[in-house]
């Protein structure tokens, strides 16, 4: 199994100063160094983690793929088709919510959705859409071309009894078998973490994880005994 990285939130460390550090392109190139399969950003509407500049940097320096997740609006379809990631990821995007609260709603907007993802099906820029492990948003996204789709595991993720979260896992299982059976890869996503990513290693339909929050925030609690060392060797 892959792992995408996701280094938004190095971005928004970075943000909370208003300065050039930690620079999200310099943690994207680590990750990639260490094994990491993909790199993924969220540009939102806010702008409140990676901006447009990021972005461009990010396209130049990243040589595994990159994965831009972003929200069907006329101004990011405009962004990515010049860009060229190798893969968008389709979200729904709230501006009041603190990170992706759930699936695409597919059967909603499916008639615009399969207009805008012409022009990536024509310029050979894979798409992705975020949804519900649900059969119905699966065969939507067969139907409307996309080459791919994201399962969504933050209900799995928040399930407190091992029994309810097995329960999702399997519901998880069968959409990833599914969506194979229709000829799209699969990938899964949101809220994974260290102790609940081990099952996924059972489902083979499943060719890679996207995470995010659980590997930055290690990573600053494993990294913060050499910061302090470092700190301290030079004012010693
Ligand atoms: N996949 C999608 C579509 C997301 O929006 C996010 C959050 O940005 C992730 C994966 C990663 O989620 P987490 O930060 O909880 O690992």
């Amino acid at each position: 199994m892959r792992l995408a990285v996701n280094i938004d939130h190095i971005a928004t460390l970075r943000n909370a100063r208003g300065e050039q550090e930690p620079d999200p392109i310099a943690a994207a190139l680590l990750a990639e160094k260490c094994g990491a399969a993909g790199i993924v950003c969220h540009l939102r509407e806010d702008r409140r983690h990676i901006n447009d500049h990021d972005l461009a940097r990010l396209r130049q320096a990243v040589t595994t793929k990159l994965d831009l997740e972003m929200a069907m609006t006329p101004e990011l379809q405009q962004i990515a088709l010049k860009t060229r990631p190798e893969l968008i990821t389709l979200v729904p995007e709230k501006r009041e919510e603190l990170t992706t609260e759930g699936g695409f709603d597919i059967a909603r907007h499916y008639e615009v959705l399969a207009e805008y993802l012409k022009p990536f099906n024509a310029e050979g820029i894979e798409v992705s859409l975020f949804i519900e492990p649900e059969k119905s948003a699966i065969e939507l996204a067969a139907r409307a071309s996309a080459d791919m789709v994201e399962l969504h595991t933050g209900v799995y993720a928040q399930k407190q009894s091992s029994e309810e979260q097995t329960k999702e896992l399997q519901r998880i299982r069968e959409a990833a078998i599914y969506a194979r059976s229709l000829g799209l890869k699969v990938v899964a996503g949101h809220g994974l973490n260290y102790l609940n990513i081990a099952p996924f290693r059972d489902i083979s339909e499943i060719e890679e994880v996207s995470i995010g929050h659980a590997i930055i925030a290690r990573a600053v609690l494993t990294g913060l005994e050499e910061a302090v060392r470092e700190m301290l060797r030079i004012i010693q």
